[in-house]
C-alpha cells in the first residue's frame, strides 16, 4: 500500500524496447507502485531484431495486475489508462484470431536497408521527407510492412483479402486492452502515426500516394486519432477503465517533462536515447539531421510539433557489455568500472550497431571501437562507452541549433542512465551546458498518464501539470575547452571510419 491518500488514481502503459511496465500514479504526479517485466530479444541474423508480440501482450496484462496488487488497489480506483511505447516496432496480426504473422520488426532493425535504398532511387534519402518529415530510413516502420508482405509466404494475399491488421505496440496493446478479436478498436495516434512514414504531418492522415509507393495496402492500417482521448473500455483486469492515451515513448517522455511550450526540450536516456524540442504548432523542416515529428495533440485542440535528434544505440551499448562482451555483471558496474580511470585511454567507440542515427542516418554503418593500443583497459572502454551517449547527444544539440536558431541553456533529461553520475557530469562537459533531471525520471510513463487524465479531466490543463515538476538534480561543466574540443574532433574522425562498411 502506499502514503499517497486515497486515490482515485491513474495508471500507465510503456511497452518498452526490453521491457513493458505499468505505473501507478497519485493525482501529484508522485508515483505509487511500479511492476516491470522484460521480454526477449530476439536476434536472428547480424542487423535484425524481432519481438514475440504474444510474449509482450502476455507481460503487459501481468505487470497491469502487478502494479494495481502492489498500491493495494482495485480497477474501481483507476479513473483511467495511457499507454506509452517504443516506436515504429511493425507488427502484422490475424483480425479473426488475434494471432501475430510474425514477430514484430524491432525499430533498431536493419532488414530493410536494401529496399529503403530502392525507394530512395533517382530522388534521394529525402523522397518522402516533405510529408513525413522522415528521411528514407530502415528505422521507421513503412518499409517493414512493405518488408513482411513481400517476404513472408501468403501475407501479401491475406492483407489484400483483409483478414490482417498492422499496428505500432500502441495499437497492439490497445486493441487487445478493448477486446482483441471481439470488438478490439483498431487505432494509432498521430505521435505513433508520424513515425510509420505514411502519415501526412499536416493533415494528420494516411498519405494514399505514399501509402501505394510504399507497397502498403491501406485496408491494414489502424484508424488514426488524437494523443489524449477515450477510445474505448478496457476488457479483462481493468473492465470499465477507460484507455484514454496514446504516445510514442518519446513524445510521452516531452509530455511528462511538462516541456509544453516552444522552445523547451528534453532527452531521454534509455536502449537509444531521443532529444525533442517542442517547436509549437509549426512542422518546422530539417536541413542537419533531424526529424520532424508530432509533439502531441490533446483531443481537439491543434496537433503541437517537433524537432527530434534520434540515436539509436546507447543504453543498449551498456547492455552488451553486460550481455554479449561479459565485461561487467551489471548495467550500475559501467560507472564503477569508468570511473576506476581518468580518461579514455585514447580509445572511442562509436556503437552504430543500427547504422547510424542523427545526424547522418547511414544504415551502411557499423560499430567501431578507434584509437586502440596495448594500453587500453576494459577500464577505458568502460569510459568510452559512457563518452559515445555524450558526444552522441553533442552532435544532435549542435544540429538543433543550426536549425532553430536556438541556444542550448540548460538540458532536462530523464531515463534510466540518468542515475549515472559520472554519465551526467560528462554530458553537461561535452555539451558546456547544465544538465537538470526531474524528481519523477520516469517521466514517459508519467506522460501518457498526465495525457489520460486530462483526457478524463482527472487533471485540468497542463498548468496544473506544470507545477508537479520538481528539480531533483544538476549538473555543470567543468571541462577544459581546448580538451574538449581535441575530444570532440577525436570523435567525429572515429565516426567516419564506421560509414560505408555495408556494401
Ligand atoms: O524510436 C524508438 C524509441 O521509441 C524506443 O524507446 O525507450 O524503448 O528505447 P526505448
Amino acid at each position: 500500500a502506499s502514503s499517497h491518500g486515497e486515490g482515485p488514481f491513474i495508471a500507465a502503459i510503456d511497452q518498452g524496447t526490453t521491457s513493458s511496465r505499468c505505473i501507478v500514479f497519485d493525482k501529484d504526479g508522485r508515483i505509487v507502485s511500479v511492476d516491470q517485466k522484460e521480454h526477449e530479444q530476439i536476434f536472428p541474423k547480424p542487423g535484425w531484431v524481432e519481438h514475440d508480440a504474444s510474449e509482450i501482450w502476455t507481460n503487459v496484462q501481468e505487470v497491469v495486475i502487478g502494479a494495481l496488487d502492489k498500491a493495494g488497489i482495485t480497477k474501481a480506483d483507476v479513473k483511467a489508462l495511457g499507454i506509452t511505447n517504443q516506436r515504429e516496432t511493425t507488427l502484422l496480426w490475424d483480425k479473426a484470431t488475434g494471432e501475430p504473422v510474425h514477430n514484430a520488426l524491432v525499430w533498431q532493425d536493419t532488414r530493410t536497408d536494401a529496399l529503403c535504398r530502392e525507394l530512395g532511387r533517382n530522388v534521394g534519402q529525402d523522397r518522402f521527407r516533405r510529408e513525413t518529415g522522415l528521411p528514407l530510413a530502415s528505422y521507421f516502420a513503412g518499409p517493414k510492412i512493405r518488408w513482411l508482405l513481400d517476404n513472408v509466404d501468403g501475407l501479401r494475399e491475406r492483407a489484400d483479402r483483409g483478414e490482417l491488421l498492422f499496428g505500432t505496440m500502441d495499437s497492439w496493446v490497445i486493441w487487445n486492452l478493448t477486446g482483441g478479436p471481439d470488438g478490439g478498436r483498431h487505432v494509432t495516434d498521430v505521435t505513433n502515426a508520424s513515425r510509420t512514414m505514411l502519415m501526412n504531418l499536416r493533415t494528420m492522415a494516411w498519405d494514399e500516394k505514399i501509402c501505394e509507393s510504399m507497397g502498403v495496402p491501406m485496408s491494414v492500417l489502424p484508424e488514426i486519432r488524437s494523443s489524449a482521448e477515450v477510445y474505448g473500455e478496457a476488457k479483462g483486469a481493468l473492465a470499465g477503465v477507460p484507455v484514454a492515451s496514446a504516445l510514442g515513448d518519446q513524445q510521452a517522455a516531452l509530455f511528462g517533462q511538462t516541456c509544453y511550450s516552444e522552445g523547451e526540450a528534453k532527452s531521454t536516456y534509455g536502449t537509444g536515447t531521443f532529444l525533442l524540442l517542442n517547436t509549437g504548432h509549426e512542422a518546422v523542416n530539417s536541413y542537419n539531421g533531424l526529424l520532424t515529428t508530432v509533439g502531441y495533440q490533446i483531443g481537439d485542440d491543434r496537433p503541437v510539433y517537433a524537432l527530434e535528434g534520434a540515436i539509436a544505440v546507447t543504453g543498449s551499448l551498456v547492455q552488451w557489455m553486460r550481455d554479449q562482451m561479459g565485461l561487467i555483471n551489471s548495467a550500475a558496474e559501467i560507472e564503477t568500472l569508468a570511473s576506476s580511470v581518468d580518461d579514455n585511454g585514447g580509445a572511442y567507440f562509436v556503437p552504430a550497431f543500427s547504422g547510424l542515427f542523427a545526424p547522418y542516418w547511414r544504415d551502411d554503418a557499423r560499430g567501431v571501437i578507434a584509437g586502440l593500443t596495448r594500453y587500453v583497459t576494459k577500464a577505458h572502454l568502460a569510459r568510452a562507452v559512457l563518452e559515445a551517449t555524450a558526444w552522441q547527444t553533442r552532435e544532435i544539440v549542435d544540429a538543433m541549433q543550426k536549425d532553430s536558431g536556438v541556444e542550448l541553456t540548460a538540458l532536462k533529461v530523464d531515463g534510466g542512465m540518468t542515475s549515472n553520475n559520472l554519465l551526467m557530469q560528462t554530458m553537461s562537459d561535452f555539451l558546456d551546458a547544465p544538465v537538470v533531471r526531474p524528481m519523477v525520471a520516469e517521466t514517459t510513463c508519467l506522460g501518457a498518464a498526465y495525457a489520460a487524465g486530462l483526457a478524463v479531466g482527472f487533471w485540468s490543463d497542463t498548468d496544473e501539470l506544470r507545477a508537479n515538476w520538481k528539480r531533483a538534480a544538476e549538473w555543470t561543466p567543468s571541462m577544459d575547452a581546448a580538451d574538449r574540443d581535441r575530444e570532440y574532433k577525436n570523435w567525429l574522425k572515429a565516426v567516419q571510419r564506421t560509414m560505408g562498411w555495408i556494401e
